[in-house]
């Protein structure tokens, strides 16, 4: 039977923190032993919005060490750098022109960054979910595991996917997979909340760092973060999305990185109060974040071994990628 391929991608802005790796890099590490893994960093997708060029760089070495530090394993699975493969930005073109104005323009994304960077609405970011249709359709990816705020990019990607497969059907193997989104549910991690403002999704590049609990966070921040965290008014302790969305949020970082269930931690606080349940939740955090944090920073020392692995990666992907750039080309009349 052959091994199905999933592919995730992360952009090298900000800092990585926790509703990234509740989300999606701690179910990439334990998918990886059941499929073929592809984990581009997009920093072509990153530059949409201006980046501090020496920042960027060094960013693009920190997560890919971060990401060996969550367990991602480079001898299983395939991590590179998206811009050493060109084949990215070929197909983006290519699917740019089967992509409608109509279509992208309700990218609610696209709207929320243009309307934080009203200075730079670039035609960049509006194609953003273009290159991501190409970042996942160049691989044949059968399943992409992602947090709650991509699914409307996934379903543009099917879409295009559906429309070259439907435009060229032939008798042959369809131009593209169809790949299937894999998001968790929310009390899973599937959207993470800001510490502050639970009513939006907690996010890397946050202007405000009290909304955010980073990976590389020391223990005494950590701990500030959480004992500031917004929580609802009343004390009883149940996990209610609606009514008490600060609270929630807490359950659920606390179940995630405990390994309890929500209804187990919810029992064990019946009659205490929000604030005893911060403090357990921090000394948890801090506790599951320490063995990361540790083996990144052996890691981060180690410049030439992750040049390695991005060189080794991006041979990988380029291989694969091409077979697919060229079936493409070739089917739409490419000479
Ligand atoms: P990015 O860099 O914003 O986020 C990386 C991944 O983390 C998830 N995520 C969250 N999950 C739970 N709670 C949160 N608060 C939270 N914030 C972020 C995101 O959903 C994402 O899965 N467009 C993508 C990158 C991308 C990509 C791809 C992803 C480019 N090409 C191909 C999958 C496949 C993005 O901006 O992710």
């Amino acid at each position: 039977m052959t091994q199905k391929t999933l592919l995730s991608g992360i952009q090298p802005s900000g800092k990585l923190m926790i509703g990234n790796y509740l989300g999606v890099l701690k179910q990439w590490t334990s998918m990886q032993e059941d499929y073929r893994c592809f984990f581009p960093l997009v920093d072509l997708h990153a530059i949409t919005v201006r980046q501090d060029p020496n920042l960027l760089r060094e960013r693009c070495y920190q997560f890919v060490a971060l990401y060996i530090a969550c367990g991602l394993n480079p001898q299983k699975s395939t991590i590179f750098i998206q811009s050493h493969v060109p084949q990215h930005s070929e197909l983006a073109w290519l699917l740019n022109c089967f992509s409608y104005m109509g279509e992208l323009n309700r990218m609610t994304q696209f709207k929320d960054k243009s309307q934080r960077h009203a200075n730079n609405i670039n035609s960049g970011l509006f194609g953003y979910p273009v290159l991501m249709s190409a970042d996942i359709l160049l691989y044949q990816s059968d399943l992409i595991p992602v947090g709650e705020d991509q699914k409307q990019h996934l379903e543009l990607c099917r879409n295009l996917a559906h429309r070259l497969n439907h435009e060229y059907a032939t008798e042959k193997s369809p131009l593209f997979t169809i790949p299937e989104p894999y998001i968790p549910p929310k009390s899973s991690g599937g959207r993470i909340m800001s510490l502050q403002d639970p009513s939006v999704k907690m996010s890397k590049s946050d202007s405000n760092e009290q909304n955010v609990v980073f990976l590389l966070d020391e223990a005494k921040s950590i701990e500030k973060k959480i004992k500031r965290s917004v929580t609802d008014s009343g004390s009883e302790i149940l996990y209610d999305e609606k009514n008490k969305p600060g609270l929630a949020n807490l359950l659920t970082i606390f179940s995630l990185v405990s390994g309890n269930t929500i209804e187990s931690i919810v029992d064990s606080y019946q009659g205490k109060g929000y604030g005893h349940l911060k403090v357990d939740l921090a000394e948890a955090l801090i506790e599951h974040l320490r063995p990361l944090q540790e083996r990144y920073h052996e890691l981060s020392s180690d410049r030439g071994e992750i040049d390695n692995i991005l060189k080794k990666g991006a041979e990988t992907a380029k291989n694969v990628a091409q077979k697919t750039l060229s079936a493409v080309q070739n089917t739409i009349g490419l000479v």
